[in-house]
């Protein structure tokens, strides 16, 4: 299997991107259609839930491959990122062969730190990838410490891994790499110079709504648009966390469910915790007035 023709320029990223139900602007196509044929990785940083993680999902479907996530978190080493020996495998064969008689340490070395026992994690999964270049998403890299991020940045230049038992490994296909960060802390310029950037903020109205519709179709346009004009205003709120596009899609789910035709007083109080999820946030919310808050948005 090989590599499908790529998308021939950003504008197609974007009708692509699309039949797989991401809606993207220009903007974030032409950093994608970049990735893609530059070979460089991506790094999109925003807040959270406006589609990074998505997008990387988005581009497999759209290049018919495999994804490989990453999940980042404090404390991820080398090793739960890259491979593991199986040691309870390994313990089993020295037992096993100990009971046969045989115990010859050099040979049963030799067998214990081979494929067999080798457990591969993502980082080796997508340079082993054999039949096309996979994607592959370092997903909130933010969250990983500092001495990870500089193992990762001299992955990503040479796209090659060492094990000591088994030799170096060399990338089949180099795969398309998407990095996220939710910029709990700024990364390292070495790591940003490496990659192409995209920032992806918080969608407009109209390409908001236009998600509602992918995601959603059999939610109503006016509860659609009603929805997503709330949620545009409560994100010019002073919240300790605003709504992403997540929960645009909660809510407008929740509604659905709850065959609320439109938005109503009534409504958005009983459906608060679909959007805002803190006491605090939904306190200075009802202290603006939800009345107020509803005719402004909603008209
Ligand atoms: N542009 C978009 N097109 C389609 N769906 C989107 C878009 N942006 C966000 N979503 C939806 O919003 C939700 C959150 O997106 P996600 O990628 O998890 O956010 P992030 O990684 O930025 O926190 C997902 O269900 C995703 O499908
Ligand atoms: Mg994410």
């Amino acid at each position: 299997m090989t590599n499908l023709p790529l998308p021939a320029d950003p504008q197609a990223v974007v009708t692509e991107l699309q039949a797989t139900g991401y809606v993207a602007d220009e903007a974030l196509a032409t950093s994608a259609f970049l990735l893609l044929h530059l070979g460089r990785p991506l790094l999109l940083e925003g807040p959270s839930g406006v589609g990074k993680t998505e997008l990387a999902q988005a581009l497999a479907t759209l290049c018919q491959t495999e994804l490989i996530r990453l999940q980042c978190y404090e404390g991820l080493d080398v090793h739960s990122a890259v491979y593991e020996w199986n040691y309870q495998k390994q313990l089993l064969a020295i037992r096993l062969e100990e009971a046969s008689g045989a115990n010859r340490l050099d040979s049963k070395q030799a067998q214990i730190f081979s494929e067999e026992f080798l457990l591969e994690r993502p980082l080796l999964s997508a340079l082993r990838h054999s039949a096309k270049s996979p994607v592959l998403l370092i997903d909130e890299v933010d969250r990983a410490d500092e001495e990870f991020e500089a193992f990762l940045l001299e992955l990503l230049s040479v796209f090659q891994i060492t094990i000591p038992e088994l030799g170096t490994v060399q990338a089949t296909h180099r795969p398309h790499v998407v990095l996220t960060s939710n910029r709990t802390r700024e990364l390292s310029d070495a790591l940003k110079r490496r990659c192409l950037y995209h920032w992806i903020g918080y969608p407009d109205a109209e390409q908001e709504q236009e998600i509602v519709r992918q995601r959603l179709p059999q939610v109503e346009a006016e509860l659609a648009r009603q929805t997503v004009q709330c949620i545009q205003s409560l994100r010019e709120l002073p919240l300790s966390k605003s709504p992403g596009v997540a929960e645009t899609l909660d809510w407008a789910q929740a509604l659905l469910l709850l065959n609320r035709p439109h938005l109503d007083e009534l409504t958005f109080e009983r459906t608060m915790g679909c959007v805002l999820k803190s006491t605090e946030d939904q306190e200075l919310v009802r202290k603006r007035g939800l009345d107020n808050l509803l005719t402004a948005a909603v008209g």
